[in-house]
């Protein structure tokens, strides 16, 4: 039986206090999932996510013909099977609510010798597809979407697929990796060029597991034909899970938080550039490097914040970011203005219209837009909102909570456990206000 509350019931506590150890980041541990599976040897993965995106990817590759070992909580020992040694599984593959999962597991079952099916929840079979199957079928790989081209992706073995020179249309790191990953197993050189630099996770893991690969920001290649070297991989804490207590602590008097050792990429950090223009108080300290990732703890104290026009070009390197940046954004001094985010609309849920029509439910004016929206600020009032089943959407409206005038219902918060296992005993440790219904 499913115990897990489905609601959160959340209203203001104390200032936020304390020393916070965020869990691993999200796209790093499905790739070090990935990578070392393919790899010749055994590797060990320390601060693995124990969430339920980044379980689901270790599932599927057990059931690829992977032995992967759970000694401790965070850890993984990963005993790969090499380039050519994955093996067909006995049914559909379910990559749960993760799109990072589907779209690079597609890229690598793209080139086996065998049929594979790749299934997901109820979000992730309305999200699209074809921004992966489309460069895959240039590459010669053979993949049947839904009508829509949603999931399941019905993907049929070949071992004959040829490089490209991809340029994707959108900003994706999945798209990128996807088609890098599909890359190691064709024929001849696979080059991404980017219409702006995503997140780099798969060059650098795969460089650092001895593949050739070339990569600068916005463009990459490798040659396929490859082999990939075991080898152990430390997870740096998530970015993107720091993110809402960088919000919180900006937004609630008298806080002062430590979030220790967070991973820096900077494709990663773009709300650290956009909370800093409002006015957030947010230092670097003890900064050092984790598994090859620039790391330091983020120390945020209260500090009153403005509105600003978020800057085109932070907006890729902020993609996860911009449901915490609304809240931020609803308890400013003056109006924040975002756009070219139309990304927003095909995250785990359109994140554009979820967070406008709850911060309407809440009592704000949001002039929403097809690429973005403005937000005026306004005290936040109680009310009910609806995550969508969407982790960060729950996880904003927790934080906006705690500056309301009363409380808010939360509903639909299980998906929470997909990134960030365990946020709402931090939450409650650090000062928040925060009950399951
Ligand atoms: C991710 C890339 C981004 C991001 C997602 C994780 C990754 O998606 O939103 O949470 O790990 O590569 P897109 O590639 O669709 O922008």
């Amino acid at each position: 039986m499913n115990n897990t509350p489905q609601d959160w019931i959340a209203s203001p506590g104390t200032p936020l206090r304390g020393t916070l150890e965020i869990p691993g980041d999200k796209s790093v541990s499905h790739r070090a999932i990935m990578l070392s599976a393919l790899a010749d040897g055994t590797s060990q993965i320390d601060g693995f996510l124990e969430g339920e995106d980044t379980r689901a990817t270790a599932a599927i590759f057990a059931r690829l013909g992977v032995r992967i070992e759970t000694p401790s909580a965070s850890r993984r020992i990963v005993h790969g099977v090499g380039i050519d040694g994955l093996k067909a599984a006995d049914g559909p593959l379910d990559c749960g609510n993760a799109g990072t999962g589907m779209r690079l597991i597609a890229g690598v079952l793209a080139a086996q010798p065998f049929d594979s099916t790749l299934v997901g929840d109820a979000s992730l079979s309305k999200r699209p597809m074809r921004r992966i199957t489309d460069p895959l079928a240039l590459m010669g790989a053979r993949i049947d979407t839904q009508e829509g081209g949603v999931p399941p992706l019905h993907i049929r073995g070949t071992t004959a697929l040829s490089g490209i020179d991809f340029t994707p249309p959108v900003a994706s790191a999945q798209i990128k990796s996807c088609v890098l990953l599909a890359g190691l197993f064709a024929q001849g050189e696979t080059i991404v060029r980017e219409p702006h630099p995503t997140r780099d996770y798969t060059e650098r893991m795969l460089a650092a597991l001895g593949v050739d690969i070339e990569f600068s920001p916005g463009f990459a290649r490798l040659r396929g034909g490859q082999r990939l070297k075991a080898g152990d991989i430390t997870v740096p804490a998530d970015f993107s899970s720091a993110a809402f207590f960088l919000v919180a602590a900006s937004i609630i008097p008298g806080s002062e938080l430590r979030l220790r050792q967070v991973g820096l990429n900077p494709r990663r950090t773009g709300l650290l550039t956009a909370l800093r223009l409002m006015g957030a108080d947010i230092t670097e300290e003890n900064a050092g490097e984790h598994g090859g990732e620039s790391v330091a703890d983020l120390v945020v104290r209260y500090a009153p914040l403005k509105g600003i026009e978020v800057p085109l070009d932070v907006v890729p390197d902020m993609i996860d970011e911009f449901p915490a940046l609304f809240i931020a954004a609803a308890c400013a001094q003056g109006p924040t203005v975002v756009r070219g985010a139309a990304e927003l609309r095909v995250k785990e849920s359109d994140r554009l219209a979820a967070m406008s029509n709850g911060l309407r439910a809440l009592g704000l004016q949001i002039d929403e837009t097809e690429d973005g929206a403005t937000i005026h600020p306004g005290p936040v009032q109680s009310g009910s909102i609806d995550s969508h089943g969407d982790h960060r959407i729950a996880m904003a409206f927790a934080i906006a909570a705690q500056r309301c005038n009363g409380q808010i219902r939360v509903g639909d918060i299980a998906n929470v456990a997909t990134s960030f296992p365990g946020f709402d005993m931090l939450a409650r440790g650090a000062g928040f206000g925060l009950e399951n219904a």
